[in-house]
């Protein structure tokens, strides 16, 4: 079987890089859209307008770590679950040694190093890492008052299933944050499964619309924000995107 992309060392590095990497790490001469820096840690403050019990948090989807580090500055007790085995490894060894060396790509096949460090605010000993399907929630992650599922969706091989039970882990006033580039690949996700991209009966299905479909009977649409991100492919290439965060407010 082929082994999943965000298995291998590259991943581990590109998301090490993506989540912690410094400025100067990211953009060549400081050129490039500064607003599209820092995204996980962004994407861990997207309650923060909001009242809410600062209770427990799940990062679903977490990869290596740093929304859920930024949300254990607010919150009590912090759950990081990726599907990853590697990306999970890699998110508790920086929380145990609090940095790490990694290799990016320079040009070709030349590669530059960078010492990632944890953010000085980040609470550790309140965060835990696992291994987990988001297509099959473990009761044993328990209830929580924030659910954040960054850049997940499409990424799931049946997204519409996985939000039918998103409600049942979160407590009565909690939030739920979404973002998305709506990146729809059939490499991950089924034609059929889509949420939105396509035509239906000649009409344009969106995946905003869908979400309210599905989600609006357990859920409030409180807010929507464009979040800007930057995947760095080597010095002189980067992926700009913009994600559709929208938060939920469970009825
Ligand atoms: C595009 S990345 C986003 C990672 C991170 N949330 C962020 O915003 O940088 C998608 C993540 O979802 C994880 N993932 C894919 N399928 C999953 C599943 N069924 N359950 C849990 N995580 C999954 C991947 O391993 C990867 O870390």
């Amino acid at each position: 079987m082929q082994t999943s992309f965000y298995e291998t060392r590259k991943a581990v590095s590109e998301y090490l890089l993506f989540h912690y990497g410094s400025e100067d790490d990211l953009l060549l001469d400081g050129i490039g859209p500064k607003e599209a820096l820092n995204f996980a840690r962004r994407c861990g403050l997207l309650h923060a307008d909001y009242p809410l019990n600062h209770g427990r948090a799940l990062d679903l989807g977490c990869a290596v770590g740093a929304a859920s580090f930024a949300l254990s500055e607010q919150f009590d007790e912090v759950v990081g679950i990726d599907f990853s085995h590697a990306l999970i490894d890699a998110a508790v060894n920086l929380g145990k040694t609090s940095t790490v060396e990694i290799e990016f790509t320079q040009e070709g096949d030349l590669l530059r190093k960078a010492t990632i460090s944890l953010p000085e605010d980040a609470r550790p000993d309140r965060v835990q890492f696992a291994q987990g399907d988001a297509m099959n929630p473990d009761p044993n992650w328990g209830q929580f008052d924030f659910i954040l599922m960054a850049n997940l969706i499409d990424r799931l091989p049946d997204p519409a299933q996985c939000l039918a039970r998103i409600h049942e882990f979160l407590n009565t006033d909690g939030l739920l944050a979404i973002t998305s580039p709506y990146t729809w690949l059939e490499e991950y996700t089924p034609k059929s499964k889509w949420l939105g991209g396509f035509l239906r009966e000649g009409q344009p299905v969106r995946t905003r619309d869908t979400l309210v479909e599905l989600l609006e009977p357990a859920f409030e649409l409180i807010d929507t924000r464009n979040l800007p991100f930057l995947i760095r492919e080597h010095d002189r290439k980067n992926q700009y995107s913009i994600a559709d965060a929208t938060l939920w407010r469970k009825r």
